[in-house]
């Protein structure tokens, strides 16, 4: 899909909202915390920026926001027995629609201390994402970002999710091209000024094989290795690109 000038308008806001709602949740996780605060704080955010969650009921998904612990690949159900401890790794991963567009941008937190390890994983998948997003401009191809990705993961010693991937994303939360974090340089689509998709790494410390868990939703590593994952909405400009849901402080 690609955007007009008034359409990229509609797509900022969409994903300012999105990116404001999560540094919210960013400087409110604490151990002791349930991760059905973070969706009671999500909804309640959310319509205070007249928004709505684009998640909740997505193909029947329960919450408002996807909370993803520790070996949780990605799509965790927030639940009130669910408390973070020191040591966690959490992600957030936030979606909202405003006046009928999308913005989706998800961040790794860590809870207190956490172990070398999983500082490690939580970087490396920062890192990935950024350099996803660094090659981004008209002409690329949609295999240069899951080249990039595939290889800073392979020197770091993690692994990337191929179950998964990103997305196109605009009037719908989910729309064409599918958006691989593994890939060849000069292969696939070729990127067009006005496109907005998604680039979301998922990095395990272990093997990337991923099942789904009997709620039909939360999925994990097959291993039991930690994953940590990045999202940002993103932009083809003119000269190269802009991050729609770029970290912002929390206020309104
Ligand atoms: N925000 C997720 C993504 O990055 C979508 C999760 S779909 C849900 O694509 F139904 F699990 F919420
Ligand atoms: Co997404
Ligand atoms: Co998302």
């Amino acid at each position: 899909m690609v955007t007009t000038s008034t359409e990229r308008q509609a797509m900022r806001r969409a994903g300012r909202v999105a990116a404001r709602t999560l540094a919210l949740i960013g400087t409110r996780l604490a151990a002791g915390i349930s991760t059905a605060d973070i969706d009671r704080w999500v909804r309640e955010d959310t319509s205070t920026r007249g928004a709505r969650p684009s998640q909740l009921g997505y193909h029947g998904f329960p919450a408002a926001v996807c909370t993803s612990r520790n070996d949780v690949v990605c799509h965790g159900v927030p639940r009130a027995d669910e408390l973070l401890q020191a040591g966690d790794i959490l992600n957030v991963d936030i979606t909202s629609e405003l006046n009928g567009w999308h913005g989706d941008t998800s961040a790794t937190f860590c809870i207190g201390e956490v172990s070398a390890e999983a500082k490690h994983l939580v970087e490396t998948t920062r890192r990935a994402l950024d350099a996803g997003l660094a090659v981004v401009r008209p002409g690329a191809h949609l295999g240069d970002i899951g080249a990039v990705i595939a290889e800073l993961a392979r020197r770091e010693g993690c692994s990337v999710v191929t179950d998964f991937g990103g997305h196109g994303i605009g009037r719908k939360m989910h729309l064409p091209p599918h958006v691989s974090h593994v890939g060849e340089r000069g292969e696939g689509l070729v990127l067009r000024e006005g496109m907005t998709f998604t680039i979301e790494p998922m990095l395990n410390l272990g093997s990337p094989e991923t099942r789904v868990l009997d709620d039909g939703w939360t999925c994990v590593t097959v291993d039991g290795s930690w994953s940590a994952q990045f999202e940002h909405t993103v932009l083809v400009t003119r000269r190269g690109h802009e991050v729609l849901t770029e970290a912002v402080p929390p206020r309104r």
